[in-house]
């Protein structure tokens, strides 16, 4: 290989490594939005299930009561709604991920904890 070659190619894999686009696709999938899923939680859902979970139309969605069921079942409740009910389907605004973190969210982080509180 010419000398002169090697210091190209050095300034050539330096500015590759450089690129924004290698960086984020080396990082994982960019987190949920957080603040957009509470929001959404307490306002959406609370427009149903009550802005402080405690019922509404919809039953209410405690701590306690959300952790007898799986994550897994609750995610698909909320992607996917309750047929026959009044309970919809979120598939269209919440992505696998988001859904998820609401169930998780519902079941650690809820502001209602119990019914009682
Ligand atoms: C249009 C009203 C409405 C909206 C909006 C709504 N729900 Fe519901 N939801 C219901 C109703 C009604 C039920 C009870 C269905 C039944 O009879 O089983 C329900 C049931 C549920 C259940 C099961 C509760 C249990 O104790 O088994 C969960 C969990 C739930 N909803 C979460 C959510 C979440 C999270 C959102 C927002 C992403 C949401 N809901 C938005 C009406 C709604």
């Amino acid at each position: 290989m010419p000398k002169r070659v090697l210091p190209l190619l050095l300034i050539g894999l330096a500015w590759l490594l450089s690129q924004p686009a290698l960086a984020e696709a080396d990082s994982q999938a960019p987190a949920v939005d957080a603040e957009r899923l509470e929001t959404l939680l307490y306002q959406d859902c609370g427009s149903c299930h009550g802005m402080t979970l405690r019922g509404g139309l919809g039953p209410a969605l405690p701590r306690d009561r959300m952790q007898t069921l799986s994550p897994d079942a609750l995610t698909h409740i909320i992607r996917h709604g309750i047929p026959g009910t009044a309970m919809p389907g979120w598939e269209a605004l919440l992505s696998e991920e988001e859904a998820r973190w609401i169930a998780e969210h519902l079941q650690t982080d809820n502001r209602l904890k119990t019914l009682t509180d």
